[in-house]
């Protein structure tokens, strides 16, 4: 696990500090409220919070800001639209090989 240490002046720092406690701003383009249905709809609120949403999930991390982070996954990955959709395939395939494996399916391709 890796994390970036951003150094700053203190006025910036609680400036980051209070954008980061708020809650998500509200989509404000079609893109952005598309995005935020797919979000909503496609389950990610059962494991994330965003907080300003009904996502409320526990088990992953609060991803209320994860588009200001300057890495994802700990590092792992840059955060950009390619890595967030390499993050997300690989979440599906992995679900896809826990469901196949436990029905006894023989389709384990791309499984390990
Ligand atoms: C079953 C629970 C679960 C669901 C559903 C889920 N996630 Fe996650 N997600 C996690 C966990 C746990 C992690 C942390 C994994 C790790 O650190 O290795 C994570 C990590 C992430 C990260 C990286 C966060 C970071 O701090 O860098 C992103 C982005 C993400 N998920 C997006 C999504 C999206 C988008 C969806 C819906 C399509 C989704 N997740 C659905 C459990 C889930």
């Amino acid at each position: 696990m890796r994390f970036v240490a951003v150094v700053s002046e203190r006025a910036e720092f609680d400036r980051w500090l209070r954008a980061q406690a708020a809650p998500a701003h509200a989509p404000r383009t079609p893109q952005q409220q598309a995005g935020q249905q797919a979000f909503l709809r496609n389950g990610c609120g059962a494991c994330h919070a965003v907080r300003g949403t009904r996502a409320r999930g526990t088990v992953g991390p609060d991803l209320t800001h994860v588009g200001s982070r300057l890495e994802l996954a700990a590092g792992t990955l840059p955060n950009d639209a390619a890595a967030f959709e390499r993050w997300i395939s690989a979440a599906r395939n992995a679900i896809r090989c826990i469901r196949n494996s436990s029905a006894g399916t023989r389709n384990t391709s791309r499984c390990s």
